[in-house]
């Protein structure tokens, strides 16, 4: 069975409730039809229960009455979730008009539905971009204990299985952060390999990727990657890491053992931690074409409760492997 499987496997046996605020998108909507269908998790929809129903009608959709409907205006618990939101942001002096005007908007109550923990994860982004999907979930999500920042990771399912693990390796920061600091860039690692073991299910042998192996260059970008690759190694006793690497030194093996011999992850590493966000994004879309890999993500990771983030060119599958994938990052928490 391949990954994807698994992973919508296990979300059937956890059956979570992810919210859809996007609900009269039409692929949100298809995709919402298919994880009713299959069990994939619970559905929220937010909206007018009258037009969602109407626009199901249209496209044919019988599961969407399976459906939780909420309306944003007169959701049950909308005055709890002003006084949250006020609580939350009065450092930020947010007034209660604002935070009023605020809760109509579908992203920011389906932030707070989480929040208050009447729902269990969000996938959002198919019309909405990724500022406006990640803005409410940074300001009243927030980060879980011990990290200060979110970033995206991606499966690649590559077609050589020599690499990674048989074929699969992950590989962060793609989506997120621009310029993490080093204490950044070694939580983006333990976050990682978090995923890893929460979502591809293998144990992760992280490689933090420079344009130097071992002192082989000289710059302060490299001593960027060396203070990370310690930070994260306190942060994290039991982690297997290594850096700083070169792409090849990193999972080539006999590259890695001419390069650095005495490192445990040269030449077989299974997760990929990028220095920042250029390199990262530019990397994962590099392989995805010229390699032919399937990238699955960006899973975003280091939030306290699990909010994704599609790609507003997504497809109806794309969006119900998100589901998936945030069910079950509900699940390991
Ligand atoms: N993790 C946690 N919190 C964050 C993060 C982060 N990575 N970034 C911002 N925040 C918080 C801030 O601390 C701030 O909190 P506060 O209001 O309580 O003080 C709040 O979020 C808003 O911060 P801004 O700096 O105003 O964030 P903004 O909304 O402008 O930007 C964004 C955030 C949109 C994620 C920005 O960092 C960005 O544009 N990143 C690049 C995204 C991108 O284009 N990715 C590539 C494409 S995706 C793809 O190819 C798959």
């Amino acid at each position: 069975m391949d990954l994807l499987e698994n992973i919508k496997k296990s979300a059937i046996r956890h059956s979570k409730r992810i919210v859809l605020p996007e609900s009269l998108e039409e692929r949100t909507l298809k995709a919402a039809d298919i994880l009713l269908k299959e069990n994939i998790a619970k559905i929220i929809l937010t909206g007018d229960p009258a037009k969602i129903q109407e626009e199901a009608k249209k496209h044919g959709l019988s599961e969407i009455s399976r459906a939780e409907i909420v309306n944003p205006p007169d959701h049950p618990n909308k005055e709890k979730y002003i006084d949250m939101m006020v609580e939350i942001r009065k450092k930020k002096g947010l007034t209660r008009e604002e935070a009023e005007k605020l809760i109509e908007n579908p992203l920011y109550l389906a932030t707070l539905m989480i929040k208050a923990g009447d729902a269990d994860g969000e996938v959002a982004g198919a019309m909405n971009s990724t500022g406006d999907v990640l803005r409410p979930a940074f300001q009243y999500v927030k980060t879980m204990p011990g990290i200060s920042v979110v970033s995206g990771a991606f499966i690649m399912i590559l077609k050589d299985k020599e690499f990674g693990e048989e074929g699969l390796m992950i590989f962060a920061d793609c989506a997120v952060h621009p310029d993490p600091t080093e204490r950044e860039l070694a939580e983006i690692a333990v976050a990682t390999a978090r995923t890893t073991k929460a979502i591809a299910g293998f144990e992760p042998k992280v490689a933090m990727l420079s344009f130097s192996t071992k002192g082989s260059a000289k710059h302060e970008m490299v001593d960027k990657v060396v203070n990370a690759t310690n930070i994260a190694r306190e942060m994290e006793p039991e982690l297997k890491i290594d850096g700083e690497l070169q792409a090849d030194a990193a999972i080539v093996e006999k590259i890695g053992q001419s390069k650095a011999p005495d490192s445990k992850i040269a030449g077989n590493a299974n997760v990929l931690v990028f220095p920042n966000l250029e390199s990262g994004n530019i990397a994962y879309k590099l392989v995805q074409r010229l390699a032919h890999a399937e990238a699955v993500g960006p899973v975003l990771q280091g939030m306290a409760a699990p909010i994704n983030d599609l790609s507003r060119g997504c497809s109806v599958s794309d969006i119900v492997n998100l589901v998936a994938i945030t069910a079950n990052q509900a699940a390991s928490r």
